[in-house]
């Protein structure tokens, strides 16, 4: 393998994972942020990222000198073959992805970009990105190459090390080339393809995730319904090779980082060229309906959500991350404060005041005094909790579990009424 002097602009899980694992595989990675004490943070070993084995990859690259951080992404630059953007691409101005970040960027770097580098772009960007930011750059000699990512939040270091596929698209084959041999070494299948296309694959296969979820939230509420079991019935459908047993939990809707953002962006991109995408606009709406069911159940297990007290377990997207960003929780939670709810609310990853709620640090205060308390992120802890003390501590009985992830045994013995999700038996004492 040769190895390659890389720069990695943008340290958030994409980029500070991209660069630890590029350095782990043996080239030598200088990562930028705009942001000086998140630098000097990474600098001293301090990974603020909750991500596995990540902490662990950025130490051996620090002592190994193979990993290195620096303060804006001129410095990261000037000496690299191969620069990743990975880059923001937050939800614009109606629902289209702000490239503010990536242009500043490319604007930043044009000049001090060595001869005959490649610029890849892993931030999510509809397709003509590549094209734009190759103009922006205006170096004849400097390639741009699509790479999306795929890695899941929780999991990204092994995602990136263990990928399903490495998709690099450009309009210069020799520049995609280059990028696909950094990734040699993983021996996962590799696609090239042109940059159009790459910069479409993220979009599509997210929206497909996106819509797989929705879905199975719809099958679920015809299960409660009919009197069919969401669990049976997803296990029945996901042993068939091409649906496959993955997202195919329901729960309280689909939320973080990525899902929300991409698919309103490919509406944008569907829009842009006059197209309209009933399919996915119901993808969208039926999340949002699905948040809505939540906040029906509770208000049935309560009578009326004003002044009601409610224990909320789980505000992050996703168990195993700190990330409450479109976080499917706090959306229910603001639907249930606007109702006039008292919410009191405990995450093992959040410890800041939120508005609408009172953020606790521990499951059985969230629990005392509640009407009904509803799970809204599938913490390991929140099984594990003892639920005949959580009986005694409530005044109300109903738990709601939005992502069947409890024991309903054990809330059984405890003598609580547990409404799950897509499962019309209600386990009662
Ligand atoms: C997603 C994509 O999976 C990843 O490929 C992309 O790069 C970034 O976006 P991530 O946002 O980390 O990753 O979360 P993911 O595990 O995909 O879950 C997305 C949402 O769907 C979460 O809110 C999760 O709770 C929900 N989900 C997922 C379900 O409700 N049921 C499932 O079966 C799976």
């Amino acid at each position: 393998m040769f190895v390659r002097r890389i720069a990695v602009v943008g340290t958030g899980y994409v980029g500070l994972t991209t660069g630890a694992c590029l350095a782990s595989l043996g080239h030598r990675v200088e990562c930028a942020d705009v942001d000086a004490l998140k630098v000097n943070r990474l600098r001293a070993g301090q990974v603020d990222i909750l991500e596995p084995g990540l902490a662990e990859l950025v130490a051996r690259g620090r002592a190994t000198g193979g990993l290195t951080f620096v303060e804006g992404a001129r410095g990261a630059v000037a000496d690299a073959e191969v620069v990743f953007l990975c880059l923001p691409t937050p939800m614009g101005a109606g629902g289209a992805a702000d490239l503010g970040a990536v242009e500043a960027v490319a604007r930043e770097i044009r000049d001090v970009l060595p001869r005959d580098a490649v610029v890849v772009c892993k931030s999510t960007v509809p397709v003509g990105t590549s094209v734009r930011l190759a103009a922006l750059l205006g170096r004849e000699d400097v390639a741009v190459v699509s790479n999306p990512e795929f890695l899941r939040e929780g999991s990204a270091v092994h995602d990136f090390l263990h990928p399903d596929r490495v998709v690099v698209g450009s309009d210069s084959p020799r520049a995609a080339e280059r990028v696909a041999a950094l990734f040699a070494g993983l021996g996962a299948p590799t696609v090239l393809m042109d940059a159009a296309s790459a910069e479409m694959v993220k979009y599509a296969a997210n929206c497909f995730l996106a819509m797989k979820l929705s879905y199975v939230n719809a099958v679920a509420e015809l299960c409660e319904l009919v009197g069919a079991d969401v669990t049976s019935v997803t296990e029945g459908m996901g042993h068939d090779r091409r649906i496959g047993q993955a997202f195919l939990k329901p729960g309280p809707g689909w939320g973080g980082s990525c899902l929300p953002k991409d698919a309103h962006a490919m509406l944008r991109v569907a829009d842009a060229v006059g197209v309209d995408f009933p399919l996915l606009r119901a993808t969208v709406e039926t999340n949002a309906r699905q948040q809505r069911r939540v906040v029906d159940k509770v208000r049935r297990a309560v009578g009326a959500l004003a002044g009601a007290r409610i224990g909320v377990l789980g505000l992050v997207f996703k168990a195993g991350t700190n990330d409450l960003r479109d976080s499917p929780a706090l959306a229910v939670a603001e639907l249930l404060a606007l109702e006039g709810a008292e919410l009191v609310a405990h995450d093992p990853q959040v410890d800041r005041p939120l508005p609408g709620m009172t953020v606790v640090d521990d499951p059985y205060a969230a629990v005392r005094g509640a009407d009904a308390v509803v799970l809204l992120t599938e913490w390991p802890e929140f099984r594990a909790l003892d639920w005949a003390r959580v009986a005694a501590l409530m005044a109300g009985s109903t738990v709601l579990d939005t992502r069947n992830h409890l024991d309903p045994d054990a809330l059984l013995r405890a003598g609580l009424v547990l409404d799950g999700t897509g499962r019309v038996h209600r386990v009662t004492a």
